[in-house]
């Protein structure tokens, strides 16, 4: 494949990013006719930041998997689509190539609809890193079911959640998943999940650890046996089902400052022409590269830059079932030798941690295959930076530092692999078509340079979020209500004197674990679940490695009190049941009460300030109903 809109010189990127904004449909109109349309699109774009409503390419058809497999299919059938690598680095690993990958698709795409899964069915994956987990997505796509993948760390709780709020009749899981040494019951989890959600259909399982499992029967089936069934079937052919643009991709779960995780709605046309453009530009993809995306398809780096950003470009994308630290910190120097990675796209949280290793990892490494590095889902700090340009990338690969979100689809800021500056903890420049802007507190727009605020995107890019699945009115409130007429990202940021982006960290009560979004209020409702506990705070603290630790302040109710290290024990049990492992505070520190106003709200700035390690400069706390619970709580500092 050729790309003739990737983007060569940094003057090349001036004048396309003006283009981009001063003639937005035309220049979205002329990269769109680089895909495969059942039907071109009457109009370009259609907006408005009020209700919201947002449509890119109106009227067109078009089907994504035709755009990741078929198109490929003539010139570059036998090139690999997807490498897998099994966390156990003594199993063998498995290669699929463009035509495989398309016939596997096509075969699972007859194995949904046997199974009775139509168009506009939402389908909820629930499966580890195996090659099967981007089919099940794509031959969603294919028959246009919509996908929601959760990531294989949530509880039985979690997933019920999202199945009743997605009202999702299908299921597709794995008996269990393979992580550095543990065995995750995948299958188990489910079976818990579906106990509050009768409504579930049918649940395809896929082999993968052969732990014991209980099949329901007229509800459970296997994944290998309905293969055997299309394939007696005798029709390996599967039509791409032709989807309007707008109609709905995949709805995944995010977590905001309030209430239970909402469902982002991403759809076909824009999704797609959005993976694609960034992929190719930020990663500046060569034919014949790999490319190694270290994140989980659950969560939506793996979505675009797994799947559906390298297929649409007709890429190697490699995917790794693993962790980086199994069976030793030198996992991914490992992969990366093994295969030759060309692109490696990993997290800061990974970086940091290994780090800690030291130099020993790289002994007998060589690297030199390695060409571009990125990063994302937090904050660089400078230090993790240079450690990954000199040890990893030898000085010779440029970093780029890709800033966006579940709700943007895809990269909206970041440089672009050698071809424009980076700069250390800066994201940089924005991508073609976006226009971040900064406002204050107000909502007043801060010009210039040298400035900071909370950033915002004024007009619309084709992979943004349409809706939150179910409540289109909590998409306006969490997205558009804050400042009128501005797509606003819960971001604080800072512009340099030369235009650069900075992005600071979260300005609402959300945290950034390890890369991974998590609501002080679902953590603190969790907690408030068990039993001896009487109410809780939550706030985010600066961690080594992943970035911010959830710290609870937590009071427990006088009669139940008892050996305070099982009720800390008691309180991350029940956490890990309601949210998930990843949900788990690292601290608990039991307090007898929580500074509030004499209206009754807690004062979490004030506690951030003490879990940060703060004890001086707290601020005003003459407001407070009782300033001397500040006085306890300081003394009882973990
Ligand atoms: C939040 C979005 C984008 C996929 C992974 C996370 C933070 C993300 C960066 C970056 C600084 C970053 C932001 C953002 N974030 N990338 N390069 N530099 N911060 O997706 O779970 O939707 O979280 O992650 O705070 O709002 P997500």
């Amino acid at each position: 494949m050729s790309y003739p809109y990737q983007i060569k010189s940094l003057e090349q990127y001036h004048e396309v990013y003006k283009k981009s904004v001063e003639q937005p449909e035309a220049f979205w109109d002329n990269i769109a006719q680089n895909f495969l349309w059942k039907k071109k699109w009457d109009k370009v774009l259609e907006w408005n930041f009020k209700e919201p409503k947002i449509q890119w390419f109106q009227g067109a058809t078009l089907n994504i998997t035709e755009n990741c497999l078929d198109r490929h299919l003539e010139k570059n059938g036998d090139t690999p689509a997807l490498i897998w690598e099994p966390n156990d680095p003594e199993e063998h690993h498995r290669v699929l190539t463009y035509k495989e990958l398309h016939f596997k698709v096509m075969q699972f795409a007859n194995v949904l609809k046997n199974n009775g899964v139509k168009k506009g069915d939402r389908v909820c994956i629930y499966m580890g890193m195996i090659p099967e987990l981007a089919i099940a997505v794509l031959a969603c796509a294919r028959v246009g079911a919509i996908h929601s993948v959760i990531f294989g760390g949530f509880s039985a709780q979690s997933i019920a959640d999202r199945l009743q709020d997605a009202q999702a009749e299908f299921i597709i899981t794995c008996d269990g998943a393979f992580r550095g040494n543990k065995d995750i019951p995948l299958k188990g989890v489910i079976d818990d999940a579906l106990i509050a959600c009768k409504f579930v259909k049918r649940v395809i399982v896929c082999t993968r650890t052969r732990t014991p499992v209980s099949m329901i029967k007229g509800r459970d089936v296997w994944w290998e046996d309905e293969i055997k069934k299309v394939e007696t079937q005798g029709n390996p052919f599967c039509p791409a089902e032709e989807m309007s643009a707008e109609d709905i991709l995949f709805i995944l779960y995010t977590s905001g400052s309030t209430g239970k995780p909402k469902g982002v709605v991403h759809t076909c046309g824009g999704y797609m022409v959005w993976a694609n453009y960034t992929f190719v530009n930020v990663f500046q993809y060569q034919p014949g590269e790999i490319h190694f995306c270290t994140a989980d398809i659950g969560w939506i780096t793996g979505h675009t830059y797994i799947v559906y950003g390298p297929l649409s470009a007709g890429a190697t994308s490699l995917m790794f079932e693993g962790i980086p630290t199994y069976p030793d910190a030198g996992r991914f120097w490992e992969i990366t030798d093994k295969y030759k990675v060309d692109i490696l796209y990993t997290a800061p949280t990974a970086i940091r941690s290994l780090m800690g290793f030291g130099k020993s990892q790289f002994i007998g490494k060589h690297l030199s295959s390695l060409k571009k590095l990125g990063t994302v889902g937090e904050p660089i700090n400078e230090e993790a930076w240079q450690w990954y340009f000199k040890n990893v990338g030898k000085e010779k690969c440029p970093i780029v530092d890709t800033w966006w979100q579940t709700e943007t689809g895809a990269t909206l800021i970041s440089n672009m692999a050698g071809v424009t500056p980076a700069k250390p903890s800066y994201a940089t420049l924005p991508m073609p078509g976006v226009q971040p802007v900064l406002v204050d507190e107000a909502g007043k727009e801060i010009v210039g340079n040298n400035v900071s605020g909370n950033l915002c995107i004024k007009f619309p890019w084709p992979g943004m979020l349409r809706t939150t699945y179910g409540d289109h009115e909590r998409c306006r409130q969490t997205y558009f209500s804050t400042y009128e007429n501005l797509y606003f990202t819960g971001d604080g940021c800072l512009r340099d004197a030369d235009g650069n982006y900075r992005i600071t960290g979260r300005v609402d009560d959300v945290l950034n674990v390890s890369g991974h979004r998590i609501g002080t209020a679902e953590v603190e409702n969790a907690i408030n679940m068990h039993n001896g506990v009487v109410e809780s705070a939550v706030v985010g603290y600066p961690h080594d490695i992943k970035g911010q630790g959830i710290y609870a302040y937590v009071i427990f109710s006088t009669e139940m009190k008892h050996d305070e290290d099982l009720m800390r024990k008691d309180i991350l049990q029940t956490v890990s049941r309601i949210i998930g492992a990843i949900a788990k505070p690292d601290k608990i520190q039991f307090v007898s009460g929580l500074p509030k106003t004499r209206s009754g709200k807690i004062m979490r700035r004030i506690l951030r300030k003490i879990a940060e390690g703060e004890t001086e400069n707290l601020g005003d706390t003459t407001t407070l109903l009782d300033p001397n619970v500040v006085e306890e709580i300081k003394k009882g500092k973990i």
